[in-house]
């Protein structure tokens, strides 16, 4: 058995809950973000939001959270934060999130949410925030001294969560450390004043990481990364500039050959076929003829996408309507929940 809080525990729990999510979607409300830092990737796409777009569409009640608060947790600008919101929006749009089903939204519009940081912040104690690994790495990685912002952000991240009493989470490995604290702080809360919040659990992808064209993981600031926006011009310009090796026959071995077993997972995350058989196809080929099979399949793969989002790029008023929407609907959500917080915590006046 593995140890309980483990990531093994948290992927043989995980397995479980997708079976339950098929069975029964309406038991789960999902809450997801991501920080609006700039375009999402082929990384993001088949990491997390193939995977929300299925659960929305089995029926399970879904929220989605643009977390720009965040931003400025390791960073001190706020620079382009509109237009990366606008732009997220368009993304979760043309990947397939319904806003009929789905609302999207931004946390700083919900101040309700964003109320709940004062009683959460009193149920954990400095050092529990300190022992945080994920809060530890960030601020190692931004060069930044820790702010006071960054050592909590967990516990706003449990307000995130709480405020539509979210039980799902799909997040990555790095972000498991939040929803233990995010459980704990539900814990407590109910203890102490009433049975208000549940519990809620993470979702992890089992996909393995996604990796950016040069085998190091995808990521915008690493420049490996497609992103969804890209032109079929840019998508074919990057993949020719990534890195192969002096191998003439292409072979699938991620260890050794990290830039060819990058674009072969590539096109094989695109085409639904195993890597080791687009290897064989290509053989002696080359470097050269990966490529052009990379760029075809990815170009062909994210067409209809790219075609949606040309559509919202020329309709910005119907993507602020999406999102005021969305903001709406959160603000209606969190309220009902801080006048529970209130009535549990006797604060009626
Ligand atoms: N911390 C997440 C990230 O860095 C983003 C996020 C904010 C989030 N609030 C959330 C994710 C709530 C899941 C649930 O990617």
């Amino acid at each position: 058995m593995p140890n309980v809080g483990s990531y093994e525990a948290s992927l043989e729990r995980s397995e479980a809950l997708k079976e339950q999510l098929a069975k029964n979607p309406q038991q789960f409300r999902m809450l997801t973000g991501d920080r609006p830092t700039g375009r999402l990737h082929m990384g993001h796409y088949f990491g997390t939001i193939r995977e929300r777009v299925n659960l929305q569409n089995l029926g399970v009640p879904t929220m989605i959270l643009i977390a720009d608060y965040q931003v400025i947790t390791d960073r001190d600008t706020t620079e382009h934060i509109q237009d990366n919101v606008y732009n997220m929006v368009m993304d979760y749009l043309a990947c397939g999130i319904d806003p009929a089903k789905t609302s999207i939204y931004t946390h700083s519009s919900v101040p309700a949410c964003n109320q709940l940081m004062l009683p959460f912040l009193s149920l954990m104690s400095e050092s529990e925030l300190q022992r945080n690994p994920t809060v530890k790495a960030e601020m190692e990685a931004s060069g930044h001294a820790l702010t006071g912002l960054l050592l909590t952000y967990p516990v706003h991240q449990a307000c995130d969560i709480l405020f539509c009493k979210g039980n799902i989470v799909p997040v990555g490995r790095d972000q498991l450390p939040h929803i233990e604290a995010t459980r704990l702080i539900a814990r407590r809360f109910n203890e102490r004043y009433a049975p208000v919040f549940p519990e809620p659990e993470a979702l992890l992808n089992d996909a393995p990481a996604i990796p950016g064209l040069d085998g190091r993981k995808m990521s915008k600031s690493y420049g490996n990364a497609i992103s969804l926006s890209f032109t079929a011009e840019e998508t074919a310009k990057r993949i020719k500039k990534s890195p192969t090796d002096s191998e003439r026959v292409i072979t699938f071995d991620p260890e050794n050959r990290p830039g060819v077993s990058a674009l072969l997972t590539t096109a094989a995350l695109c085409t639904g076929r195993t890597e080791e058989e687009i290897a064989a196809e290509i053989g002696a080929a080359g470097s050269g003829a990966l490529k052009t099979y990379v760029t075809t399949s990815v170009n062909e793969f994210f067409a209809p996408i790219r075609e949606r989002r040309h559509a919202y790029e020329n309709d910005l008023n119907y993507v602020k309507d999406v999102l005021h929407e969305g903001i709406r609907k959160a603000t209606e959500i969190a309220e009902a929940t801080l006048n529970e917080v209130r009535e549990a915590m006797g604060m009626v006046y």
